[in-house]
């Protein structure tokens, strides 16, 4: 099947288009590397072993989305294209709105246009907002905290109103927990751009060197350790969950959404403890004060992924922190 990969380049897109090839999918992908390199294609395509199909463009584009649907005869769609980043999102909200949300009305009407009816979407945990029950279920209330988490939100909305008005259209709403790890070559990882603004590539630029500590966000929060928990899925694990979408999307009418996660929290200082073993280097911390618009914890329950796509998550903390720190400390500076 060939599947158009938005976002590809990124880093969660470019481990699935890893898992993608090695199930007998034909990645083609759709990017404008703004928050990515295409030396991360390069190398799927060095662990792979072919070559990938490579657009550079922008969601905002219809002809050029028209153009590659049709001329790439594409089955299926993996929308990983966006903005990701919560800070950013409160500084900027028209630039996430029109990015995010425009991006994915012109995907699918570019999809309406060439008759591509599968689609899998990349949304988060973030649509739990405040997090009122733990594990977070698919039917657990929505709310958000922040422009990003609304235009995640809005998008979910959009792709489940186009499946209702349209009944041949099927599409599998991710809602990915927190993705971390790397590829376990060692070859490919997450590369964020600046300061990172999530914890595990903070820790590991930490451990290698980059920055001398880290920041921990609150030591009060109403936790064991007072620190906050949160659900760490390895990317490989999330990669292979777009794989049995894929597969499962020709079994589904509508739009079915799935919480992508362990099931298992991990707090701050556990995760710290656990990249220091995995890499032998010190984390050195210190505490500060909460950060605006934190929770205290947020685990999934993702029994229903495994309902439905027979997927879960396979990878715990420890090959998480291994994995990471294999492509940390061999690419200390990342693809540049
Ligand atoms: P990423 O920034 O590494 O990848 C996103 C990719 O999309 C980048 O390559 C970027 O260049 C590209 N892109 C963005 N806007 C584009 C546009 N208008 N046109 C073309 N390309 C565009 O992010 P990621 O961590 O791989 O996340 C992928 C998806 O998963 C995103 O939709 C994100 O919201 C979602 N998600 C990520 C996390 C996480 O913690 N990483 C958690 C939940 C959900
Ligand atoms: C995890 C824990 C922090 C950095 C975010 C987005 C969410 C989703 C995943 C896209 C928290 C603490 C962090 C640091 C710290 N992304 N922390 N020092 O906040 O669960 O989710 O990424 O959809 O939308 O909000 O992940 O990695 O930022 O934080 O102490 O330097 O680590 O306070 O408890 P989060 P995170």
């Amino acid at each position: 099947m060939r599947v158009l990969v938005t976002g590809g380049a990124g880093y969660i897109g470019s481990h699935t288009c890893v898992a993608l090839c090695e199930h007998d999918f034909e990645p083609i992908v759709f990017d404008n590397f703004c928050n990515s390199s295409p030396e991360a294609v390069r190398r799927v395509e060095s662990i792979v072993g072919r070559r990938i199909p490579v657009i550079e463009g922008d969601m905002r584009d219809r002809e050029a989305l028209l153009d590659v649907l049709e001329r790439h005869a594409i089955e299926a769609v993996v929308h990983f294209a966006a903005l990701k980043a919560v800070g950013e999102s409160l500084s900027c909200p028209l630039e996430y709105f029109d990015n995010n949300i425009t991006g994915t009305i012109t995907l699918l009407q570019a999809m309406q246009a060439k008759a591509v009816h599968r689609l899998v979407f990349s949304s988060s945990a973030t649509v739990y907002g405040g997090a009122e029950t733990i594990p977070a279920t698919e039917d657990s209330p929505l709310s958000v905290t922040n422009p990003y988490g609304r235009t995640k939100l809005v998008m979910e909305q959009l792709i489940a109103d186009v499946c209702a008005a349209d009944a041949g259209f099927a599409a599998m709403i991710l809602r990915y927990f927190n993705p971390v790890g790397a590829h376990p070559s060692g070859q490919m990882g997450e590369d964020p751009k600046g300061i990172p603004n999530n914890l595990m590539p903070y820790i590991a630029q930490v451990a290698v060197g980059r920055r001398d500590k880290l920041r921990i966000f609150g030591n009060d929060w109403p936790t064991p350790d007072g620190t906050g928990i949160r659900d760490f899925i390895h990317v490989m694990d999330l990669a292979h969950a777009h794989v049995a979408a894929l597969r499962g999307l020709p079994r589904q009418a509508g739009a079915t959404m799935l919480n992508i996660g362990t099931g298992k929290g991990t707090s701050v200082l556990e995760l710290v403890r656990a990249f220091e073993m995995a890499s032998g280097r010190n984390v050195p911390f210190e505490f500060v004060g909460r950060r605006p618009g934190d929770i205290a914890e947020l685990w999934a329950d993702p029994s229903l992924a495994q309902e439905v796509l027979g997927w879960r998550a396979e990878y715990d903390i420890e090959r998480m922190c291994e994995d990471t720190w294999r492509w940390q400390s061999a690419y200390p500076d990342g693809y540049a």
